[in-house]
């Protein structure tokens, strides 16, 4: 039987990268999965390609409102809400801290922060009751940058490391009834944008450059594509996982090998 077999699931940023590998292994998997993203394009490719499978909402996860859109659209089309992946990200494309001036770095800051961490809490906030009456999960998209150094400069990394706490307290406070685990990615090849108010600092690298530096950077020299990952969330949303929380799968080529922990 399929592993996610009539579960319905609940994915921010899942028009593109990441998100999108996880959307299309989990309905191959069985799930119906509602998809909240700022990509309108990226989304109506979804639902060409999934149809019923499928709810889609445009929408930003800065907007707590779109999140309980969302969330009633899972539950009004599938039933209920078994699990929710918190994904929608964006990055800093390793921004020296020293060369940033501090109205960029503020500006920065808050779009960053407002993405990465209240995104996450937002989407947790919206989808909590409803997941406590399946007794389901949540997963939230971390990276190598919850745990090292120089995954991102310090935006990114700091909002990862702020993710990982949303994680581990929730896990706390949620048990017994939701689960609350991670997927912590290494360097994938995919579209994540660089916002804007850090672009002027930085060198936005071709797909060549970043396939070589990802491979460089991990131990199994892997070029990672998103759907290396896929195997990670699967396990973590699927029933098999039950007696797993607070925990992060990381896929990163083996980070930790290189003994920076
Ligand atoms: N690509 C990597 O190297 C890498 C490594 C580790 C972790 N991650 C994490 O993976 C997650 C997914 O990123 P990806 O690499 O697949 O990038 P991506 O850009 O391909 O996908 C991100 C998706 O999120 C959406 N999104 C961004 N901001 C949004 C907002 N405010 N509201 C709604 N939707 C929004 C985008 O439209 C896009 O569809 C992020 O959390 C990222 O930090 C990525």
């Amino acid at each position: 039987m399929a592993e996610l077999s009539g579960k319905s699931v609940y994915i921010t940023g899942g028009a593109s990268g990441i998100g999108r590998a996880v959307v299309e292994e989990f309905v191959k998997e069985g799930a119906f999965v509602t998809v909240l993203d700022r990509s309108a394009e990226g989304l109506k490719e979804l639902e060409q390609q999934f149809g019923e499978k499928v709810r889609t909402i445009t929408g930003d996860v800065t907007i707590y409102e779109d999140h309980q859109r969302a969330v009633e659209t899972a539950v009004e089309a599938f039933g209920k809400l078994d699990v929710l992946i918190s994904n929608a990200g964006v990055f800093d494309a390793f921004a020296k801290f020293v060369n940033v001036t501090p109205e960029a770095m503020s500006e920065a800051y808050d779009i960053l922060f407002s993405i990465n961490v209240k995104g996450s809490f937002f989407a947790a906030k919206a989808a909590v009751e409803e997941l406590k009456r399946t007794r389901g999960n949540i997963i939230f998209t971390l990276s190598g940058a919850s745990f090292y150094p120089d995954g991102g400069g310090v935006w990114y990394t700091a909002s990862k490391h702020a993710q990982l706490g949303l994680l581990r307290q929730l896990a706390f406070e949620l048990a017994p009834d939701v689960r609350v685990n991670a997927v912590a990615p290494g360097g994938t090849l995919t579209a994540l944008s660089v916002i804007a108010p850090l672009r002027p600092f930085v060198n936005i690298v071709d797909n060549e450059t970043k396939a070589k530096s990802i491979k460089t950077r991990n131990p199994l020299k892997i070029v990672m594509a998103s759907e290396d990952h896929v195997g990670a969330y699967l396990l973590l949303a699927s029933d098999k996982a039950r007696a797993i929380t607070g925990e992060v799968i990381s896929s990163d080529g083996g980070l930790v090998v290189r003994g920076l922990s």
